[in-house]
């Protein structure tokens, strides 16, 4: 309906206001070139990447945004809905971000319908990001950061990197890789993986090394399989994220790193398990279970007997075994 769409609509004329201030601040403003463009820059962020994303800095005022928005003839109603500015108990309304570098979060036709902001502080007590919350415009489950700016290389290249956080989007960016994107500021879903479906059927994930990222990666593999999509994982070495490898080692190296480390999620998942595992037999067993399960999600049976092929050859167990394992779990699903 009409009324709807015209709501809406007002609040993605607010959240576009809102990107083109912060990007203001950070480019014209003396706290935002001092600190927020500084940030980036000391992170290795080329300027170009910071255009390019409309990344900004929100001054550490408590109604900056407000101010500026107000003046230029914003209602305040739409700030509230977009949660850029919150409401207090005396009915007061001050601004959600405050002295943080600002993300602006796109959906894939390019509008503004969201924002991350990063703290500059280093106290362990501050949130490290703040997220808009849920509005009629942004629903977190069903938005990829970066899609706007990787579908057409995802379509190109027929393949999807998926990382974990808005740094990581601009580092891979930034080495020369565009088609990357992020489940950011919640676990990755199912929503998210049938869009990237869209633009394409291969996905390689790109999380941290380190245990969160390395238990997400293994949920994450699950459901793009149950999805139907193919699945590769490249995995970064002492709890570097793509954002802090690629900045260690420069673009050059790597690219090379993921060209040379892409492993199908079988290899992955047995090289992580089999770690875990060490020598104990009982526990390399359920390693073999463990894996079957995965390739049970697959949902095309020539695929997934292939990947029970490479199973087979990896873990040296016989074929007719793991066929057996593989539909004693698909009859216990029905
Ligand atoms: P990380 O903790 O790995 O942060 O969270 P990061 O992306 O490497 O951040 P930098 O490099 O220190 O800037 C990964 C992602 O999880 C979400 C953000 O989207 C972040 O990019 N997150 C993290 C939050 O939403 N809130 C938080 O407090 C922390
Ligand atoms: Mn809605
Ligand atoms: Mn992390
Ligand atoms: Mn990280
Ligand atoms: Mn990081």
């Amino acid at each position: 309906n009409i009324e709807a769409q015209n709501a809406r609509e007002s609040l993605y004329i607010v959240s576009e206001y809102a990107a083109n201030y912060f990007a203001n601040e950070m480019w014209a403003g003396e706290q935002g070139r001092a600190i927020g463009l500084s940030y980036f820059k000391e992170r290795g962020f080329r300027e170009d990447i910071v255009k390019k994303f409309q990344l900004g800095y929100s001054p550490d005022v408590w109604d900056a945004l407000i101010q500026s928005a107000v003046a230029a003839g914003h209602k305040e109603e739409y700030l509230e809905k977009t949660g850029l500015s919150i409401r207090n108990d005396k009915g007061k309304l001050y601004d959600r971000f405050r002295g943080r570098v600002m993300f602006p979060i796109h959906n894939f036709t390019g509008r503004v319908i969201g924002f991350g902001g990063r703290t500059l502080k280093t106290d362990k007590n501050v949130p490290k990001y703040v997220n808009s919350p849920e509005s009629d415009i942004y629903h977190k489950s069903n938005v990829l950061y970066g899609l706007y700016h990787a579908k057409k290389a995802i379509r190109d290249t027929d393949n999807c990197y998926l990382v974990e956080g808005y740094a990581d989007v601009l580092a891979v960016h930034q080495a020369g890789i565009e088609n990357v994107v992020a489940s950011s500021g919640t676990s990755l879903t199912t929503e998210q993986i049938r869009l990237i479906g869209r633009f394409s059927q291969n996905v390689t994930i790109l999380y941290d090394g380190d245990a969160a990222g390395i238990k997400a990666s293994l949920r994450g593999l699950d459901m793009i399989l149950e999805e139907g999509l193919n699945v590769k994982v490249v995995l970064f070495p002492d709890g570097h994220d793509p954002d802090s490898y690629m900045h260690h080692v420069g673009s050059g190296e790597f690219k090379k790193y993921i060209e040379n480390n892409r492993k199908d999620f079988i290899l992955y998942k047995a090289s992580i398990l089999l770690k875990e595992a060490g020598t104990d037999p009982i526990k390399r067993a359920g390693i073999i279970r463990d894996i079957v399960e995965s390739i049970a999600k697959i949902p095309d049976d020539i695929k997934a007997s292939i990947f029970i092929r490479e199973c087979s050859g990896l873990l040296q167990v016989e074929e007719r075994i793991l066929l057996s394992e593989l539909n004693k779990i698909r009859t216990a699903k029905f």
